[in-house]
């Protein structure tokens, strides 16, 4: 079965051709993104409208160079998936209508996917015998969510973030720090030479008995910090403060996991979303779970950002549980 996939939730167009075998085994024969960053770069972050202008210059370009490096044309494709929600709502219709118009040009079924549950679906591509149920948690820029994964099709949510993604949280102290959008990557590249405890900054784990996260507070709290130090004429030192930002987000995250895994019994966690691409997160997970027995499953680096690769892979499951839609079928921003 080969699934060709779109997404323009946010700030990436992507477009990707995805193989199922007959039992469930996915490959992926093609995967192309386009990223707008450098669009968005001047702004601070994204502009919906510059998104979407984006979105629509890329998209036809992208889908024809995805299905030609898969060797195929539309006509051989089994079904088109599609980001539906939850993202920019201008974004997300660009993609929608384009798949819409393909679905219904070649007759082919049309599967709305849900842009968290495409994130924790790129663990399938790089983990075959990985199968819910299980517990995923989705660190992106616009998403932070705990959810319990019960089947392939069937997310319940246990834990979100109340304020600030964790990426944007990344992305608001890199900024106050100086550091162009989106600043995730290079306050992990600076974190590598710093003190961690140089400064101490707030959990972002919300205590008592809850499974959600607040990053805001965090984020003030660097950002107070580099004023204070302005104010006295301090200069402070960005890797240590780099450093001890993500020794907080990453101390957070492992509390939360810890919890999760108590609470629902469950031997193994799924991560996904851009954040999951922190080298810091990353080592300090894969410690954890090697102390503690627990199963690790985390996507390669290229699968962590947003990519039409794991929406095929959600696609896939959607289209076997019969999930697909219409041409009525709209965007819908949360
Ligand atoms: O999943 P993604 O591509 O887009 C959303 O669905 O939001 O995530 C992008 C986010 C950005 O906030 C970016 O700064 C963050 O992931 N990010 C990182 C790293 N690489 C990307 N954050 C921390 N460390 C990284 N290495
Ligand atoms: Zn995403």
């Amino acid at each position: 079965m080969l699934i060709f996939a779109i997404e323009s939730s946010c700030d990436e167009t992507s477009a990707a051709v995805v193989h199922a075998d007959m039992n469930g085994k996915l490959t992926v024969l093609s995967e192309i993104t386009a990223s707008q960053v450098d669009k968005h770069r001047l702004y601070g972050g994204v502009v919906p409208e510059i998104a979407s202008r984006a979105h629509t210059e890329a998209i036809s370009r992208l889908a024809y160079e995805s299905l030609t490096r898969a060797g195929i044309t539309l006509s051989d494709t089994d079904a088109i998936a599609v980001t539906n929600r939850p993202g920019l709502i201008g974004a997300l219709l660009v993609g929608v209508s384009f798949a819409k118009s393909a679905a219904l040009t070649y007759k082919k079924p049309l599967v709305p996917v849900h842009h968290i549950h495409g994130h924790i679906a790129a663990n399938y591509l790089v983990y075959p015998d990985l199968k819910p149920p299980f517990p995923a948690l989705v660190i992106s820029g616009g998403h932070t969510s705990l959810i319990d994964v019960r089947s392939y099709t069937d997310f319940v949510p246990i834990g979100r973030t109340r304020d600030d993604a964790a990426g944007e949280a990344f992305d608001k102290a890199a900024r106050a720090m100086g550091m162009s959008y989106p600043g995730g990557a290079e306050m992990d590249r600076l974190a590598r030479t710093g003190d961690k405890k140089a400064v101490k900054l707030p959990s972002a784990a919300i205590a008592g008995d809850t499974l959600d996260f607040s990053f805001s507070g965090l984020k003030t709290h660097v950002i107070n910090y580099i004023n204070t130090c302005g104010q006295r004429g301090i200069t402070y030192n960005k890797e240590d403060l780099a450093a001890s930002f993500t020794a907080t987000v990453v101390d957070s995250i492992l509390k939360r996991i810890s919890a999760v895994l108590q609470l629902t019994g469950y031997g193994k966690i799924v991560i996904a979303g851009g954040v999951a691409a922190n080298s810091h997160l990353r080592a300090a997970l894969y410690q954890y779970a090697a102390e503690k027995n627990i199963g690790l499953f985390i996507p390669p680096l290229h699968l962590c950002g947003d990519n039409a690769a794991m929406i095929a892979a959600q696609g896939y499951h959607e289209l076997v549980a019969g999930h697909t839609a219409d041409a009525s079928l709209n965007a819908f921003a949360g």
